[in-house]
């Protein structure tokens, strides 16, 4: 069966169950497809709307896929976003979207297979949150190679921050970079520090600064980081800078609303509960998405749109400088030797900081809670059974084991040891 034939098949199915079960006759709308779902307006009269909407989690199974349908009011009536069999699922390239300009960037595809921009132009800064593995390093390498397809080096100026320096591996070369990739945490905030210094000499007309950090958590618990991202937030929107965030599922005081109150774009992936995708974008819905997504985000609109992938090749039409953009200039006026960084961690952080960011990102524990050297966790401060600390370290195990940017090789495996509550990693001779 193709797509349009499933959906269309989906589509009278819905309005007969509709009609069959709730006695609810609905005139339906077009139907739109999209890379990620098939849209169908329907257009109840005016006392059914809400009562269609409160049936969504009635109605959520008879989605004909392996992921729930979602529902959601629109000016029009009410829209049922019919998600795609995943074997009917296709990714995007960036190539196949359409050149915006400036600041608006096309990064994926809508419900209703039209481009999905995202307009930092007139909404500054932006956030995309979910749980791992939902495709937010990918969403910001979109965001980064539309921008740098649209505009000259010299129209835009870009900084690309990942400390755990894996995101940005083939962009460390972007002709468009203000200063080399930044993996460092000291960097980073120097960055950050002399941005906040800049701010007094840019105005309305200067050359538009966009920095991207990727999984900004490892930043921000550093509450005085977290004041400066606020402060950043706030004063950079009318002087050209766009900060462009990425995080794992936000807590309040990773992502405080005095942060997020001033990103003018929110994405939220999969999430576990309607809860987290309520502290994210405002609503529920992003719960409701593929346990195996492929780009798949919600809107602070309820827009769902699946997002593009970045291919080498796409990489490669981007202009790149031959040597690393930062080009300071030595004593004698001449430029000095280029300072090249490789974004790999080949500058291994010491093993213990390595582990602990490690912990403090993939799990909700506090630094404190982590006794170093070498890491030690009850399963107490874990908050879980003994069984689940166990899987959970081991966890830890493999993708410490399997992460390239691990200085660990390969690290021992974790062991228990007299006190049965406690787990700890050897750290290797
Ligand atoms: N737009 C997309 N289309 C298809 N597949 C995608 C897309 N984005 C991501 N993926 C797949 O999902 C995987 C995980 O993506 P990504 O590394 O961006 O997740 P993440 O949210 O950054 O995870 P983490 O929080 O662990 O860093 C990718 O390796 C890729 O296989
Ligand atoms: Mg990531």
């Amino acid at each position: 069966m193709n797509v349009r034939a499933w959906a269309e098949a989906s589509q009278v199915a819905f309005l007969e169950l509709l009609y069959d079960r709730f006695d609810i006759v609905a005139a339906s709308g077009p139907l739109w497809m999209g890379p990620a779902c098939a849209t169908v307006i329907l257009e109840p009269g005016p006392s059914d709307v809400a009562r269609i909407l409160t049936l969504e989690r009635a109605l959520r199974g008879c989605a004909y896929s392996d992921d729930p349908l979602r529902l959601y009011q629109t000016a029009a009536g009410v829209a049922v976003e019919l998600p795609l069999p995943r074997e009917m699922r296709r990714s995007i390239s960036v190539s196949q979207l359409p050149l915006c300009q400036g600041l608006r960037v096309s990064i994926g595809g809508d419900g209703r297979g039209r481009a999905y921009v995202l307009d930092l132009e007139s909404r500054p800064h932006a956030l995309i949150a979910g749980a791992s593995g939902c495709g937010k390093s990918e969403a910001l390498r979109t965001i980064v190679t539309g921008l740098a397809r649209q505009n000259e080096p010299g129209e835009i100026e870009m900084v690309l921050v990942d400390l755990e320096g894996s995101t940005w591996g083939e962009f460390t070369l972007l002709a468009h970079l203000r200063e080399p990739v930044i993996t460092r945490r000291q960097d980073a905030t120097r960055m950050l520090e002399g941005l906040l210094g800049e701010l007094a000499t840019r105005d309305a007309d200067s050359v538009p600064l966009v920095v991207v950090i990727d999984e900004v958590r490892m930043l921000t618990r550093d509450g005085a980081m977290l004041g400066l991202l606020v402060d950043l937030a706030e004063r950079c929107r009318k002087r050209r800078v766009t900060l462009v965030l990425a995080t794992q599922t936000p807590k309040a005081d990773v992502l405080p609303t005095d942060l997020t109150g001033n990103l003018g774009n929110l994405l939220a992936g999969k999430v576990n509960k309607a809860t987290t995708s309520e502290v994210i974008i405002g609503r529920r819905g992003a719960e409701l998405l593929p346990r195996e997504p492929m780009g798949d985000f919600i809107d602070a609109g309820g827009v769902r749109l699946q997002a593009a992938l970045v291919t080498a090749a796409d990489v490669q039409r981007l202009p790149m400088s031959r040597q690393a953009t930062h080009r300071p200039t030595s004593d004698r006026g001449e430029p000095a030797e280029p300072e090249v960084r490789p974004t790999q961690a080949s500058e291994p952080r010491a093993l213990e900081s390595w582990m602990r960011d490690w912990i403090v990102l993939h799990s909700d524990v506090t630094e404190e809670e982590i006794r170093l050297p070498g890491i030690v966790r009850t399963r107490q401060a874990l908050g879980v059974g003994e069984k689940a600390a166990r899987r959970f370290l081991e966890q830890v195990y493999e993708e410490l084991a399997a992460s390239p940017a691990s200085p660990l090789s390969p690290p021992s495996p974790p062991e228990e040891t007299g006190d049965s509550r406690v787990i700890q990693f050897v750290r290797p001779a």
